[in-house]
């Protein structure tokens, strides 16, 4: 079963309530949530309290992509704020291992996302440890760019050391890159600016077809 993730990064954050209905009733699985910091990525966007404000807006499935360093400090925040799947980058806590604890900890599933430069490597000590990898197909930071098309091997390279995890892509997601990252392996997609750019439920009928 393929999910959905649309990134409201790409949504009108003017009514952002609305979005959250509107993309939830066109058939979105989860809702992909971005939280920059500007010192991990170079971009800003919210943060547990914008979250905490769309919470009573879906029963969906609150997908939170932790863009920011030290992910440790805020993890209690962002589970209060009403995170379901909190996913961090391996690259931006020193003690990897530890912090994936601490969010097992609370009742909530855990991710580790790597960056186009990190390798699949990386993360193969900890992905017993894990419900999802996040491969970036973009540097993080921003909705709009183009998909890497190494990130293809990478999902390929994650199936390969686990059959049954979730595998999520983020970035430059559209139909046809869409269709690359599942026949790799992965069965989540992100799609920020593809969705939001377009009729939302014919854009995510697309991606699952
Ligand atoms: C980028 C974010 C993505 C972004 C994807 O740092 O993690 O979730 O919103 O946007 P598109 O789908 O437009 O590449
Ligand atoms: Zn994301």
């Amino acid at each position: 079963m393929i999910k959905i993730a649309p990134s409201i990064l790409s949504a009108d954050f003017s009514k952002l309530g609305e979005e959250i209905i509107a993309i939830s009733n066109a058939g979105a699985d989860y809702i992909h949530i971005d939280v920059m910091d500007g010192n991990y990525v170079p971009n800003i966007s919210f943060g547990p309290l914008v979250i905490k404000s769309i919470r009573d807006k879906t029963d969906k499935i609150f997908d939170v992509h932790l863009m920011i360093d030290k992910p440790e400090r805020y993890i209690k925040e962002f589970v209060d704020a009403g995170a379901d799947i909190i996913t961090i980058h391996a690259e931006s806590t020193v003690h990897l291992h530890r912090t994936i604890q601490l969010i097992k900890n609370f009742d909530v599933k855990v991710g580790v996302s790597i960056n186009p430069g990190t390798p699949v490597n990386n993360i193969s000590q900890i992905i017993n440890d894990i419900d999802m990898v996040l491969i970036m197909s973009v540097n993080p930071g921003f909705g709009g760019q183009n998909f890497i098309e190494f990130s293809i091997d990478k999902i390929k390279e994650v199936r390969a050391l686990s059959k049954s995890i979730d595998i999520e892509v983020d970035g430059g997601i559209n139909n046809e890159t869409a269709k690359k990252c599942i026949t790799a392996g992965a069965n989540i997609l992100v799609a920020g600016s593809y969705i939001f750019n377009g009729d939302y439920e014919e854009r995510i009928s697309s991606l699952k077809d």
